[in-house]
């Protein structure tokens, strides 16, 4: 019988969901109903993370009830920082992440249950020390020592403290509470729908989180961001953009990072607002060099796309990477900061998985030889 194969699970529906959805001819993207440019014009990055685990918006009641729940979880156990110093300092962010959501599920007693309870009080947990092992992983390579989180600040806020020791202006905060909203959830992208997997066998919440982190540093999925400021970093000049996408479409697979989705067909929304969001802080800084180089790559893509009847539009990683440069952010910070967001998509999905599960198991049509007839080692 003739399989059909969707290669990438392009196509394929492996459940129903009420945590988000996404219209890839419209551009648009929905957070529980809520349309992303309403949460990134007007909520706060907790706001949006209730939301995705509570299916509505919190009273004010409820947000702080959630800020308390979350700061009390801020500070992270000490074995994570001194698994940090352990490091080689050139070593990749994401497998520092990686390794202390490891570490947590190892020092956590509690870490095998999977029923609704402690997969939430594993959630929030996640959520509120994603922010504070990033920010101290980015000291502690760089010889500083971390710095404890400030139980009053919030996620967007702490994460800016604690990276460079100083409060952040409420500009710069504002600019990474829109940055987390935009980047809280997006379906059933690799690294969900591989938390979604994992758990899938009932393992444990950080196993699940571990294996979505690991999915998420590729260079296809959050690892563009850094990608792109590789290449503008590169290019060096607005003059120098035009040789460099022709000379990367011309390479048999070449790509363009921070351009291409499997959905959209159209631009990003994301990527609409975090342009705005490039062009405010580009005229505030006087520093536009980044986003005048993103806009000539946007406007050589456009064409060249076009030429080709090809439907590849910027999309999140593409703007983020100079708003980050712009916030003075390191480079190989950025897909950690996509992770510190999108833990809280990841646990919705988590939440969704444990309560209605059934273990994933696709198939492969087998293409290989058959019938071959075993020959003894020495007869090889
Ligand atoms: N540069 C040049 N050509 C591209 C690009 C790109 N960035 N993206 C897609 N195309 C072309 C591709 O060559 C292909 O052409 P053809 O049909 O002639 O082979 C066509 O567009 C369709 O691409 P695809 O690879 O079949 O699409 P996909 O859905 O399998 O892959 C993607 C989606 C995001 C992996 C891909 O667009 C890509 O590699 N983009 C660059 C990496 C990137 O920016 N990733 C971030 C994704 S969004 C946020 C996130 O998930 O983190």
């Amino acid at each position: 019988m003739e399989q059909t194969i969707y290669r990438g699970l392009d196509g394929v529906h492996i459940d129903t969901t009420t945590i988000s959805r996404i219209d890839g001819q419209r551009g648009e993207l929905i957070y529980r109903g809520y349309d992303i440019r309403q949460l990134a014009d007007k909520a706060s990055f907790e706001e949006v993370a209730y939301l995705l685990w509570h299916d509505d918006l919190p009273t004010r009641q409820e947000l702080d009830a959630f800020h308390h729940d979350l700061a009390a979880n801020f500070p992270v156990p000490e074995p994570v920082f001194d698994a940090f110093r352990s490091m080689p300092s050139d070593v990749h962010p994401m497998h520092a992440i990686r390794t202390a959501v490891s570490l947590l599920g190892a020092l956590d007693h509690e870490a095998e249950a999977v029923d609704d309870a402690n997969v939430h009080r594993i959630g929030l947990k996640l959520l509120a020390q994603f922010a504070t092992f990033t920010a101290a992983y980015q000291r502690i390579r760089s010889g500083k020592e971390p710095v404890a989180p400030d139980p009053a600040l919030s996620v967007a806020a702490n994460f800016l403290y604690m990276l460079n020791g100083e409060r952040p202006t409420p500009a710069a905060t504002r600019v990474m509470d829109v940055a987390l909203v935009l980047h809280a959830e997006h379906g059933s992208n690799a690294s969900a729908f591989v938390a979604r997997a994992t758990a899938s066998t009932l393992t444990d919440v950080y196993s699940a989180v571990a294996a979505a982190v690991g999915a998420l540093k590729g260079p296809l999925h959050g690892g563009a961001n850094v990608g792109v400021m590789q290449a503008l970093e590169r290019i060096g000049s607005t003059a120098g953009v035009e040789p460099y996408v022709l000379e990367m479409l011309d390479k048999p697979g070449g790509r363009v990072m921070g351009f291409g989705h499997r959905v959209y067909k159209v631009m990003d929304p994301r990527a609409i607002i975090l342009k705005d969001v490039a062009h405010h802080l580009a005229e505030e800084s006087g520093d536009s060099k980044w986003f005048e180089m993103s806009l000539e790559m946007e406007r050589v893509m456009d064409r060249e796309m076009e030429k080709k009847g090809k439907q590849v539009k910027p999309n999140v990683d593409f703007f983020s990477a100079s708003v980050y440069r712009m916030l003075g952010l390191p480079r190989d910070m950025y897909t950690p900061i996509f992770a510190v967001s999108r833990i809280s998509g990841w646990m919705a999905h988590l939440y969704e998985q444990y309560a209605n599960n059934r273990i994933m198991r696709p198939r492969l049509v087998y293409d290989g030889p058959t019938g071959l007839i075993f020959k003894p080692i020495e007869q090889r």
